[in-house]
């Protein structure tokens, strides 16, 4: 299905929504451009800058991590409801182990203004390029928080990553959703 340029607040509901259930997958790349899905739960997208943002908060222990610091780029895919064990997959394994791709049959289909691809079978893509980074500083968090999310350190880093690209299939919606009871 032809996939349709759209503003980038448009689907900002339904992104959020699956962000906060079975997480989105963010696309990064090696230097031989092998592609890597990871999970992310932590992210936001809004505006600075004048200009629109993906942020995502990505821990250094994490493949991702260190292909992000090394290309610069990235892509956040919304997955239909379908691919919610893919989602769960890609949040437990590591790209330093296994060919996420490979093993779960998704498509890298090159991207329009970044190195990351998309992955074909989701249905919303944000293509993003990092302005900024910035690290979680323990000492201007809150206790609460330190506890409760970083009992063994591994403080994420966040990427300030501009939206160049927004683009959806037309079903989006239906999709995320899921079979609709009848
Ligand atoms: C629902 C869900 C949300 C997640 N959100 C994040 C996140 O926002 N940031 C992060 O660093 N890890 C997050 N993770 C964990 C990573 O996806 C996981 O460690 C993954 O295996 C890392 O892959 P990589 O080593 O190939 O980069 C999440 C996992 C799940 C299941």
């Amino acid at each position: 299905m032809a996939k349709r340029d759209v503003h980038y607040t448009e689907y900002f509901a339904e992104t959020m929504q699956v962000l906060t259930s079975d997480g989105l997958l963010l696309v990064s790349v090696d230097r031989d451009g092998k592609p890597n899905a990871m999970t992310i739960g932590w992210a936001t997208i809004g505006s600075i800058w004048g200009k629109p943002l993906f942020l995502v908060l990505v821990r250094p222990s994490r493949y991702t991590y260190g292909l992000i610091e090394a290309t610069g780029d990235f892509t956040v895919n919304v997955p239909p409801k379908e691919l919610a064990e893919v989602c769960a997959y890609c949040g437990t394994v590591s790209g330093r182990d296994y060919d996420k791709f490979a093993e779960k049959g998704l498509t890298a289909t090159p991207s329009r203004r970044v190195n990351s691809p998309i992955i074909a079978e989701c249905v919303i893509h944000y293509e993003c390029r990092v302005v900024h980074k910035n690290d979680i500083v323990p000492a201007a968090l809150v206790p609460e928080i330190t506890a409760s999310s970083y009992p063994a350190g591994d403080f994420h880093r966040v990427y300030f990553g501009e939206i160049l690209a927004v683009y959806a299939d037309e079903d989006a919606r239906e999709r995320i959703s899921g079979p609709q009871a009848r």
